[in-house]
């Protein structure tokens, strides 16, 4: 029996070469091994995008687009949205019952985020709970092991002791300790030094087109050492240098530190062939998703609802196990009591 995995993003924004190389590519690789589960946390986007929930389904359904073309494959793996599965929300009601106030305002990644997220009120019941609807999309899933970046650490805890105490208190064992699966993965920065992210508007779409990249690599902040041409620069001061790193990594990576650290070519030019780098790199996911968009009925949505199909039998199954732990009725939708 293969392990199961199960990760999620929140559809906040457009996906972003970031995405790409620090999550996505490992989800890749996973669904060879394990048997994947990846969920659009839609409630979750909602928690900080309440505001306009219009454009959280954009994201949603762009979301989805991106990860068939980046290679995630539903002929491998199971792909749903939590909104479209409500087990989710009554799982999440279950823990509420027992997870004390201080797990939840003691959490770090809480904490760190209403400082970050200035400009939206946060300071609701919903987000105050994030990681139990978290710990609920883990559960219903019996998934063991967990993908995530290290700012998730906290919330995989918390999943851990939220499972624990209902084990615990039920005296069953519904639930495994799900396991953090940390991969060392190389980190972006956007295109002005900062951490890759919308909301800084300093990122590359994955799916971007060419002219765009063009001008948006221009932007990229170098060695600010290097003033003029004939400056000699630093590679390892250089954002641009590690984007070769990430990118054309051997050959390509040498040639770049001898001509910056030889000012034999200036920055302008740096950044044009990274712009074509980045074009290329790009271009099989740019073909996928236009063969994609042309059937999308037959490519995207039948398979799609297929999958998520699967996921809410799953889950019909978990919930009546937590049903019957609680002492609750579960009247089946098909017939006997
Ligand atoms: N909180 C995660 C993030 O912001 C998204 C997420 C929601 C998730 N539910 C999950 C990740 C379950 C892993 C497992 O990235
Ligand atoms: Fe960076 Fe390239 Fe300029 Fe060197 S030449 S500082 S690597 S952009």
């Amino acid at each position: 029996m293969k392990k199961r995995v199960l990760s999620g993003m929140r559809p906040t924004g457009p996906l972003h070469i970031g995405h790409l190389v620090g999550a996505l590519k490992n989800w890749v690789r996973l669904q060879e091994e394990y048997d994947c589960y990846f969920m659009i946390a839609d409630w979750h986007a909602l928690m900080s995008e309440y505001e306009d929930p219009k454009l959280t389904r954009k994201y949603a359904m762009e979301m989805m687009l991106d990860w068939l073309s980046c290679g995630i494959d539903l002929k491998k793996s199971t792909l749903f949205t939590q909104s479209e599965i409500p087990a989710h929300l009554e799982l999440a009601m279950t823990f509420s019952l027992f997870v004390p106030l201080g797990w939840l305002e003691r959490n770090p990644t809480y904490k760190e985020q209403l400082r970050e997220m200035k400009g939206r009120n946060l300071t609701t019941y919903a987000f105050l709970g994030y990681p139990v609807l978290q710990a609920a999309d883990i559960a219903l899933y019996k998934a063991n092991v967990v993908p995530v970046g290290a700012d998730q650490l906290p919330h995989l805890e918390l999943t851990r002791e939220i499972l624990r105490r209902f084990n615990n208190l039920y005296g069953k064992k519904i639930f495994p300790e799900p396991e953090a699966l940390l991969t060392e993965t190389p980190k972006l920065l956007g295109l002005d030094n900062r951490k890759m992210s919308k909301s800084y508007n300093n990122y590359i779409a994955i799916c971007e087109n060419p002219d765009e990249i063009r001008k948006k690599v221009q932007t990229m902040i170098t060695d600010t050492k290097r003033i003029k041409l004939k400056d000699k620069g630093h590679p390892k001061a250089c954002n641009v240098f590690s984007y070769y790193k990430v990118f054309a990594p051997g050959e390509k990576v040498k040639e770049v530190k001898q001509w910056c650290k030889n000012a034999q070519k200036g920055c302008t030019e740096c950044k044009k062939e990274m712009a074509e780098i980045l074009i290329e790199y790009l271009k099989p996911f740019r073909e996928k998703r236009k063969w994609l968009e042309g059937e999308k009925q037959e490519r995207v949505v039948a398979p799609y609802m297929e999958s998520l199909f699967k996921a809410r039998k799953e889950t019909d199954a978990t919930i009546k196990e937590v049903k019957d732990a609680l002492s609750l009725f579960h009247i089946s939708a098909e017939k006997n009591i």
